[in-house]
């Protein structure tokens, strides 16, 4: 297929793009390139190959810019809580509105298939219990709200002409060069890594689903390929039964993979977002997925990584890599105007 993947300098979609054109499809990113600052690590043996990629902003987006494509994965939007919230108003208008344009335009190019990456954070507070597509949604925040949005107002674009399929992904994790320490695993282990302290202010307690990108790319891949009638329409919950932790499992994980690292919780709780996923229906109902990761390996791998890279301090504590820092220091410095477009 010939794949139009935004997002693709990102922390997902920096992964996603090589392992798609592996598997022989054709692939052109699109994106604003705000992260572009920030490279981790090359690797040749995991990047393969570097898509094409069109820098422009997904709001400028045209019908001609689709038309051609069979398939678009989408991924570019203000990508969590803290950055949503920042300014509540740019991010409907990326998130919610640009989101649903490009659904709207990609139809009316002709694409034949659309993949949209949601989010778990749609069900908010739960209250223990396992959480499905059937249930219904919570979103505590303006980034969960417009996921929300996003899919309320695409569903109704599917149609036997086109196919549209929303993955919401579990918290991520995983080795990128677009990497995020923004995000719970992968910032623990840079902790961990760099002071050998892992001290929590909060008790811990809420419960976290999260799952390696490579697994959410592989439930890309396999939403892309699977007949229509299986995923159209549809939406799945990307991850494991097994990969619901409590922050603080996470962070006991993270201090045994971690040699020397020591981990203590605190009593209060000030992330009130909590909630527990079932993940039977992308397991019973998805041709070809499976999870391959667990929090376990996946701190592994950041070890190796680190160790690998002589990563330190400094370079976890830089703009790029924490989302929110990144968006601030290009407001801050005139390089992007007060609706996020580049001057
Ligand atoms: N990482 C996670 O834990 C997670 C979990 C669930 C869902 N998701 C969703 O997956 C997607 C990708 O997440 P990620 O972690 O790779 O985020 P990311 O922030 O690393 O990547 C997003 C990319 O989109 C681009 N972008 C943002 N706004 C844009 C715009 N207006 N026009 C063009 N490009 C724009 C950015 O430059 C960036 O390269 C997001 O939609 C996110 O909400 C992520």
């Amino acid at each position: 297929m010939k794949v139009l993947v935004t997002g693709t300098e990102g922390y997902i979609g920096a992964r996603l793009a090589p392992l798609l054109m592996a598997r022989g499809h054709e692939v052109v990113g699109l994106d604003a390139g705000f992260y572009r600052d920030g490279w981790l690590y090359s690797d040749i043996h995991q990047l393969g190959m570097v898509p094409r990629t069109i820098i422009k902003d997904l709001r400028h987006i045209s019908i001609g810019d689709l038309e051609g494509f069979d398939a678009v994965v989408h991924l570019a939007e203000l990508s969590n809580d803290p950055l949503g919230e920042n300014r509540p108003e740019i991010t409907y208008q990326i998130n919610h509105r640009g989101s649903v344009d490009l659904a709207d335009k990609a139809k009316r190019a002709g694409v034949r298939r659309f993949v949209y990456a949601s989010s778990c954070s749609v069900y908010g507070l739960g209250n223990g219990e396992f959480l499905d597509e059937t249930g219904a949604v919570n979103p505590q925040t303006a980034y969960a709200k417009c996921k929300v949005m996003v899919e309320r107002d695409v569903k109704p674009l599917a149609d036997a002409r086109f196919c549209v399929t929303f993955l919401r992904n579990a918290t991520a994790y995983g080795a990128s060069p677009r990497m995020r320490f923004d995000i719970v695993l992968n910032d623990l282990s840079a902790l961990a890594w760099t002071t050998k302290r892992i001290a929590m202010t909060s008790d811990g307690s809420p419960w976290r689903p999260i799952v390696h990108i490579e697994d959410i790319s592989t439930a890309v891949r396999c939403a892309l390929e699977a007949p229509a009638d299986a995923v159209n329409g549809e939406i799945f919950n990307v991850g494991a039964n097994s990969e619901n932790y409590r922050v603080r499992e996470i962070a006991q994980i993270v201090s045994e993979v971690f040699p020397g690292c020591e981990l203590s919780t605190g009593k209060g709780g000030a992330d009130n977002r909590s909630y527990r996923v079932c993940f039977d229906k992308i397991s019973s109902k998805l041709p070809g997925f499976r999870c391959e990761w667990t929090a376990r390996k996946g701190a592994e791998e950041l070890r190796h990584r680190f160790a690998q890279i002589e990563f330190d301090q400094s370079t976890y504590e830089y703009r790029a890599f924490t989302r929110l820092k990144q968006i601030r220091y290009l407001t801050r410095s005139g390089q992007i105007d007060n609706d996020f477009f580049w001057r």
